[in-house]
């Protein structure tokens, strides 16, 4: 797909496996993240291959830098023609009763304040070249909410709803707007948990028909997909890829269980 493509949060997970996909299919892609290392890393591996990639250092949560990657990335490739939201930081578990002001405003800024500056940002150019494609990550917690994670919960709810809206807004341009909800994927915001087998894992596993997690390459082909000629028609769409885990709520009792009794067999979870 010889496309301009920029993938938000592309340092690591599911953002990496998107960039990886979208430049071995001849696509330019700009590596944002606000980890240096990891998107020069990823901007490497990439030319080793013989793609083209940018890295551009930036925070999506300010507007200010959020123009910047449009900007770098018009000046070296072209305008942005597909936009993947999805940068993230990991939640603080807390109810909503006990929740710090501190991380509502975090993951409200990133996830879901980072996303609409993002397609503010790309409306008007990808309007001008009557094309475009927009992918929001979302989660399985948008859909169904998140006990111990409602500011999470909320942001992803969020960025649906602005896929939505934007698909209508957009639609007559040949500007598509899909949000992706993943249940449980083994990207680095989960390895620790994985590797110590944290019985949180084992639940998430339990919802899943599968048994199984989702591979961050299967999401990237997800997306990949919406961004085909094939998939031009699909708009404003919510696509779970979660294994068959559905609601997700045996998750519920466990997390009640770990912020009210903080039980010896959560402890591992802080
Ligand atoms: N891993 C899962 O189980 C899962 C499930 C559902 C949804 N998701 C969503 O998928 C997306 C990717 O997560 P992942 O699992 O690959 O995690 P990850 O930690 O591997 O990747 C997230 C990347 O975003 C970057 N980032 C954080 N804040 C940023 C900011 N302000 N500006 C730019 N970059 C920033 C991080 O440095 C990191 O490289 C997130 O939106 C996450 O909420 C993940």
């Amino acid at each position: 797909m010889k496309r301009v493509i920029l993938v938000t949060g592309s340092g690591s997970g599911i953002g990496k496996a998107t960039a990886l996909r979208f430049a071995e299919s001849g696509g330019s892609v700009i590596i944002n993240d606000i980890n240096e290392e990891a998107g020069n890393q990823v901007v490497s591996e990439i030319e080793e291959t013989g793609g083209n990639a940018l890295f551009v250092l930036a925070d999506i949560s300010d507007p200010k830098q959020v123009k910047t990657i449009f900007e770098t990335a018009k000046d070296t490739f072209g305008e942005i023609e597909v936009l993947v939201n999805n940068a993230g930081v990991p939640g603080k578990f807390s109810l909503i009763s006990d929740m710090p002001d501190e991380t509502w405003h975090k993951t409200i800024a990133v996830h879901l304040s980072g996303s609409f500056f993002c397609m503010r940002e790309a409306a008007p150019r990808m309007m001008a070249n009557r094309y475009g494609r927009i992918i929001n990550i979302s989660s399985i917690a948008g859909l169904n909410g998140a006990v111990g994670s409602a500011e999470y919960g909320a942001a992803k709810s969020g960025i649906i709803n602005l896929a939505m809206t934007a698909s209508r807004e957009l639609g007559q341009y040949n500007i598509t707007v899909n949000a992706i909800a993943p249940g449980m994927v083994r990207t680095s915001i989960n390895a620790e948990l994985y590797e110590k087998k944290n019985p949180f894992i084992q639940k998430a596993l339990d919802d899943a028909s599968s048994g199984r997690m989702t591979q961050p390459q299967e999401i990237a082909e997800l997306i990949y997909f919406l961004c085909t000629e094939a998939a031009s028609n699909i708009n404003g769409e919510v696509i779970r890829i979660d294994g068959g885990a559905q609601l997700g709520t045996s998750l519920d009792a466990f997390m009640l269980e770990f912020l009210g009794k903080k039980s010896p067999s959560v402890q591992n979870m802080k």
